[in-house]
């Protein structure tokens, strides 16, 4: 095999194993867990599921847009993956979407599971 193929080879092994970046939901019961948790912690209070921005923006067509954050006072684009949405959950001043850089939302006390379910459910109605 000539070398430049063993080197796409390896590189696309190693990207289709990295699930952690996927966009894939990781099952339908970790999706309707999420969508539980979704109604019922709070985070209709800021955002709706219509398109229709409240206090925060709406979630429900996220996935794959390119958003404009500010990180550390700098502004950068990034595109919304599952990373990106655990990050805005799990931590939501370290970017902040520009649209909305003068409004809070706060830290919710959620597990590494339950952020992983929110995540399911946001990306199972974003791919639909
Ligand atoms: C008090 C209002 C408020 C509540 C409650 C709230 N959020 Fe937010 N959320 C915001 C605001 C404002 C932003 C945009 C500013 C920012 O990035 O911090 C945001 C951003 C986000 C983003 C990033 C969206 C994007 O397009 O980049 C996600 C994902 C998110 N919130 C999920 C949640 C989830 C899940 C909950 C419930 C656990 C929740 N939020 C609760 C106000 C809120």
């Amino acid at each position: 095999m000539a070398k430049n193929n063993l080197i796409f080879l390896i590189v696309f092994l190693i990207s289709g194993c990295d699930s952690h970046n996927s966009n894939k939901i990781t099952s339908k019961e970790s999706a309707q867990k999420g969508k539980a948790l979704f109604l019922s912690v709070g985070c209709t209070t800021c955002h709706s599921l219509s398109g229709e921005a409240r206090y925060g923006p709406s979630l429900n067509k996220i996935l794959n847009t390119d958003v404009i954050v500010i990180q550390g006072g700098k502004e950068h684009s990034l595109k919304v993956d599952r990373e990106y949405i655990k990050r805005s959950i799990q931590d939501p001043d370290f970017e902040k979407l520009i649209d909305f850089k003068n409004k809070k939302m706060p830290k919710p006390t959620l597990t590494a599971d339950e952020i992983d379910q929110i995540a399911d459910y946001l990306i199972s109605i974003n791919s639909k």
